[in-house]
Formats: structure tokens, sequence, C-alpha cells
């Protein structure tokens, strides 16, 4: 399966993505990583791995939200994309393109969904006294951070933790669980 990558920032999530995918036995390909931001960190990672980027800077559409989803599906139709994996991407999507890749778009949230939604999930976990936190990779809907979960993985919190040092636990299990979520999610998919 064709698979793009959409990203706002470093892109630590989709080097994972790409690195996984140069097994030859692995059942995606990364097709293309696409950001709204000129500057993520990301693109310069996916140009050294040899996979074509794209920016569609959404500041040019101004209010526009629709528009500039519009110029980022025809995009994605051009590349052959078949499933989407938003990885870090901070655009709120309208159900106009979410609509669009109704079960064929994924994304991962650095907390154990349904709890934590949004923003400042580490904070927010460590303020309520979890004794866990993790990870979930799950189909976008409209609503954000719902959708059907794929998959999860949990991490302890661990006694003097801090926001960082619990983001950083967290992340190295994201950078395992994509990979595994979305190969078994492309396996999935009517040939
Ligand atoms: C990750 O924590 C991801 O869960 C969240 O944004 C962060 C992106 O990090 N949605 P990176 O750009 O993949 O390094």
């Amino acid at each position: 399966a064709r698979v793009a990558v959409l990203i706002s920032g470093g892109g630590s999530n989709m080097a994972a993505l790409i690195r996984a995918a140069q097994d030859p036995a692995y059942p995606a390909e990364i097709a293309l990583v696409l950001s709204n931001n000129a500057e993520a960190g990301g693109l310069e990672k996916a140009r050294a791995a040899g996979v074509p980027t794209l920016v569609i800077d959404h500041r040019p559409f101004g209010k526009d939200r629709q528009a500039h989803e519009a110029a980022i599906h025809l995009a994605l139709t051009d590349h052959g994309i078949e499933v989407v994996a938003l990885a870090g991407y901070m655009r709120l999507l309208t159900p106009w393109l979410v609509g669009r890749w109704s079960g064929r778009m994924l994304n991962i949230h650095p907390s154990l969904l349904p709890k934590y939604p949004g923003l400042h999930t580490h904070a927010r976990a460590l303020e309520a006294g979890d004794p866990e936190a993790g990870c979930t990779v799950h189909l976008v809907i409209d609503e954000v951070d719902a959708g059907e979960i794929l998959g999860q993985a949990r991490v302890p919190v661990l006694d003097g933790d801090t926001p960082e040092t619990l983001a950083a636990r967290v992340l190295e299990q994201e950078h395992r669980l994509y990979p595994a979520v979305l190969a078994d999610f492309v396996r999935t998919l009517p040939a």
C-alpha cells in the first residue's frame, strides 16, 4: 500500500515509519511525506532517506481551511496514496478531508485514549497521578483524537517523572507501535 505521512515538526514517528518500510517484507511503502511547514525538521530526514516530500503551507490559504485541504487531497491522489498516516501533524482537519479518507487515515496520539485527547497529555497524566501512560494509534474521525483504536502501548510512570521524561519514554514506544499497527492495518485492506 502507498502511504503518505503528514507532519508539522521533527518527524521522529515519520522516521520510524520510513525505517520500518525499508524492510522489503514490510507491507507498506512510504511514498510521500507532506508538511504544512517548510521548516519541519522531518522534511530533511525524509529527503535523506530518499522519500519524496512536499510542502503545502497553510498560511497562503488564510481562513480557507478547505482550500488548503483540497490542495493536500490533490497531492495525495496525484501520488497514488491509499493510506494517510498523521504523525505530529498539528493542523486540525475539517470533515471535508476526513470524509475523503474515512477508514484510511490513521493518527498517533501520546496518551492512552480515551484519556487525554488534545494537548499536554503527559502533564495531565502526571497531574492525575496515573500509574501508567502510553500512546494510541487510531482511525481519524471528525472528533479530535477519537475514532477506532487500532493499537496502544503502555509505559510506567516513574517517581520524579516530568512531562519531558515521560514524553521521552512514551515516544520510544510510539516508534515501535506506529510501524507495527500500520503494517497490521494495511494487511486488512482490500487488495
Ligand atoms: C508525537 O508525540 C505524537 O504522538 C504527537 O506529536 C508528536 C510528534 O513527534 N501527535 P514527532 O514529530 O513524530 O517526533
